[in-house]
């Protein structure tokens, strides 16, 4: 996908991992909305994204992707201020065992939801003229940890939801292609709340073993994970792929089998 002049939306765009990939889109002269819950760091992170690219590249969008209403208003407001949309990113995410109910709607629920407003906007079945949409999952889908049950279940969801999305995409020509990215610990803001008890719950014990498990396995810059995030843009041939990027391997691809009966 050639991307001057593409829009991209991505929830959790205010910060972390989010940011990161606005800013690698934005060098590509797209334009890029950013949805998020936390008005201060969206705000903040709008000035300084104008300062370099120009105030009329992005947007910010104050939502709760959990409010249904609020998404939906986000996509028709991102369509109505850039007239299109190519790239949906839903990678708003939390890591919280405590309240795990909320770690399903936002993590799981809402992925769901954006994707299938993201098919809305960009499937041909509507009309549109396709599209790529990347959800966020976790190594944590592959190497499940005992700090983390709720958050490894979702991330394991969206890989299979996204997968099995792809599969309708490509028989039902619908020109969105469907993809997931899994990174490795990356350094931002959610990796602070593994040691605090509001998040991890009865799970904080564990937070000894969790920095060990981060002393062993590496900490990722975001700006590796956008570069891994514009190559599932670009890349034209891939849809169901589920993307990893680790310390020891960097950006990879996990192999599945062929189905057989
Ligand atoms: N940091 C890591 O180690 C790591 C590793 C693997 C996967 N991930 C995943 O990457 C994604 C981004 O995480 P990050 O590390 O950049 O975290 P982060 O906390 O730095 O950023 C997440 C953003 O999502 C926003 N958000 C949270 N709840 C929201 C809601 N209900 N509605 C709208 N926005 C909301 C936050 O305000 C924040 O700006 C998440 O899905 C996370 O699970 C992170």
């Amino acid at each position: 996908m050639a991307l001057c002049g593409k829009v991209a939306l991505i929830t959790g765009g205010a910060q972390g991992i989010g940011r990161a990939v606005a800013e690698a889109l934005l060098m590509s002269d797209c334009r890029v909305s950013l949805v998020d819950l936390n008005r201060n760091v969206g705000e903040e992170s709008k000035t300084k994204l104008d300062a370099e690219f120009g105030e009329e590249k992005s947007l910010f969008i104050q939502c709760d992707v959990t409010d249904s209403g609020a998404l939906q208003d986000a996509f028709k407001r991102t369509v109505e201020r850039f007239g299109r949309l190519d790239v949906v990113i839903n990678n708003a995410g939390i890591n919280n065992e405590k309240n795990w109910e909320k770690t399903i709607q936002v993590n799981l629920t809402s992925v769901i939801k954006g994707t299938y407003l993201g098919l809305d906007y960009m499937s041909k079945e509507h009309g549109k003229e396709g599209g790529v949409i990347i959800n966020v999952s976790s190594m944590a889908a592959f190497l499940h940890s005992p700090h983390q049950p709720v958050y490894t279940a979702t991330k394991h969801g969206v890989i299979g939801f996204s997968r099995a999305l792809a599969d309708a995409a490509e028989l039902g020509n619908y020109g969105v292609r469907i993809n997931v990215l899994c990174p490795a610990f990356v350094d931002t803001p959610l990796l602070q709340t593994v040691s605090q008890e509001d998040n991890m719950g009865k799970f904080v014990k564990f937070k000894d073993d969790f920095k060990q498990r981060m002393d062993k396995f590496g900490v990722l810059k975001p700006s590796l994970i956008a570069e891994g995030m514009m190559r599932i843009i670009t890349d034209e041939s891939l849809n169901g792929a589920v993307m990893k990027i680790t310390s020891s391997k960097g950006i990879h691809f996990h192999n599945y089998e062929p189905l057989s009966a």
